[in-house]
C-alpha cells in the first residue's frame, strides 16, 4: 500500500485493504463456527450448542469443513501478513513497556510498526496452532487410517490447541472492540483516525507521511 493511497479524505487513513478485511472475516466467521461446535463436542454441558446450530449429526459433519476454510483464511493471511509480522528491535522495547500499554499510559509506550509487539504474537500463535489443528483435526476425520498411538496423540493435542486459540482469541476480541477504540472500525469499514494511527501504531503512520509527501 503506498503512503498516499493510505491517507484518505476527513483525516483518515487506510488500515486494512477490502481483500484483508474479507480473509479476516472468512478466519473469524470460520473460528467462531469452530468454537461453538467444537465446545459442544468437548463436553457435555455444551452439547446443547450442537442442537441449536441445527443438530449433531449437521455440526459433526460441518465441523471438519469449517475448519479447512478456517486453515485456509489462516494461510491467506500468512502470504499477506507474515512478512510485516516479523520481530523487531521495536517490538522488544513494546513488550518491556507492556504494563504502560495496560495501564493506558500511551505516552510511555514506545512507537509501533503497522503491527504492535502484542498484534504479532497473536498472529503467529494462531498460525501455528491453525497447522496443529489441521494435522491433528484430520486424524479425527479419518481414525481408521492412523495408527492407535496417532489417534491418541491427536485426540489429546487437539482440544488443548483449540483451547489455547480460545484463551487467544478472548484477548483478541477484547482489545479489538473494548479496549482500542477505533479498531473495530477498521475491520469493518477499512479506515482509522490519524488519532488513532498516531497514538497505537505511530512509525506505520510516520512512514505513510514521509511516502505521501515524497510523492508530492
Ligand atoms: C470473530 C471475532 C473477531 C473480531 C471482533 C476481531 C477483531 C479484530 C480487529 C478489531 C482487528 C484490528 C486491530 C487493529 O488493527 O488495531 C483485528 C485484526 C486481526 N485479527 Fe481479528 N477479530 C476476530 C477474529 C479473528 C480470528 C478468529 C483471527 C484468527 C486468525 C483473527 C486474526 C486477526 C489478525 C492476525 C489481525 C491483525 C493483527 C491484530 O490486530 O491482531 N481475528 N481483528
Amino acid at each position: 500500500m503506498s503512503g498516499q493511497a493510505n491517507l484518505l479524505p476527513n483525516n483518515r487513513v487506510l488500515r486494512y485493504t477490502f481483500r484483508e478485511r474479507l480473509i479476516h472475516w472468512t478466519a473469524g466467521i470460520s473460528y467462531v463456527y469452530l468454537l461453538l461446535t467444537g465446545l459442544a463436542f468437548w463436553t457435555p454441558w455444551l452439547f446443547w450448542i450442537a442442537v441449536v446450530l441445527g443438530g449433531a449429526s449437521i455440526s459433526r459433519m460441518l465441523h471438519p469443513w469449517a475448519g479447512l476454510v478456517f486453515v485456509f483464511a489462516v494461510i491467506l493471511m500468512y502470504g499477506m501478513w507474515s512478512a510485516q509480522m516479523r520481530e523487531t528491535a521495536e517490538d522488544k522495547a513494546w513488550w518491556d513497556a507492556m504494563r504502560f500499554y495496560i495501564s493506558n499510559e500511551d505516552e510511555k509506550v514506545p512507537p509501533a510498526g503497522r503491527f504492535n509487539g502484542g498484534q504479532k504474537f497473536l498472529f503467529w500463535s494462531f498460525f501455528w496452532c491453525g497447522i496443529v489443528l489441521l494435522l491433528t483435526g484430520i486424524v479425527l476425520w479419518y481414525p481408521q487410517e492412523f495408527p492407535e498411538a496417532v489417534r491418541l496423540v491427536a485426540i489429546f493435542i487437539h482440544p488443548v490447541c483449540a483451547l489455547a486459540t480460545i484463551g487467544l482469541f478472548m484477548l483478541h476480541v477484547y482489545m479489538g472492540t473494548a479496549y482500542e477504540r477505533g479498531a473495530f472500525g477498521s475491520v469493518i469499514r477499512g479506515d482509522v483516525s490519524r488519532d488513532f494511527a498516531m497514538r497505537h501504531h505511530r512509525t506505520w503512520f510516520e512512514e505513510i507521511l514521509r511516502q505521501a509527501s515524497a510523492k508530492q
